[in-house]
């Protein structure tokens, strides 16, 4: 059997008790995603067997991407209750990390979502829609990604950090 994967951004520790808080403040119901699982999602692999990881982590160790300031300040709510927040402006250093990624994997043949990339921080499922909800704005430094792996620990979801990498400091930092 394969390994569900994904390569995503995890949100630092402590922005997402923050992001969790204001979002169980919201009391829309529905399933919220635990803190510890938020993460913004890069590249969707689906099943994969396990003897490919060594080749994805080749893919991601290539990549030469800067660290950067993400703020999550647009409020998605969609009509099947997905409860998301992204940049309203992702940062060019977001979007060269997804594109660089997008194009390695895609070298490899791995067969990737065609939709343009929406990134986003899902915070919970099957919410109640409640319309005129303002969007908080929350930044963060993002300093690293990671390959995950999806599994159903039978409370739900879970989302295991399998290796992660660096991306490159700022002149300024
Ligand atoms: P979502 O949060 O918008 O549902 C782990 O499942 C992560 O991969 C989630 O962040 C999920 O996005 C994303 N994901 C799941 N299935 C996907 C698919 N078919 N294409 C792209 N992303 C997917």
């Amino acid at each position: 059997m394969g390994l569900r994967l994904f390569f995503g951004i995890p949100l630092p520790h402590r922005q997402a008790e923050i992001i969790a808080a204001w979002r169980d403040s919201l009391t829309l119901r529905g399933r919220p995603v635990a803190a510890s699982n938020l993460h913004l999602t890069l590249a969707f692999l689906g099943d994969q067997p396990a003897d490919r990881l060594a080749e994805l982590s080749e893919i991601a160790s290539r990549i030469e991407a800067s660290q950067f300031s993400l703020t999550l300040d647009r409020l998605t709510i969609s009509h099947h209750g997905l409860l998301a927040l992204g940049p309203a402006s992702p940062p060019s250093a977001l979007l060269d990390l997804e594109s660089q990624l997008r194009e390695g994997l895609l070298a490899c043949g791995y067969p990737l979502d065609t939709r343009e990339f929406w990134p986003h921080v899902t915070l919970a499922r099957r919410c109640l829609v409640r319309p005129g909800l303002s969007a908080p704005s929350y930044a963060c430094q993002i300093k690293r990604f990671a390959l995950y792996q999806s599994i159903n620990d039978g409370r739900g979801m879970a989302y295991i950090p399998l290796l992660h990498w660096l991306l490159g400091r700022r002149e300024e930092d």
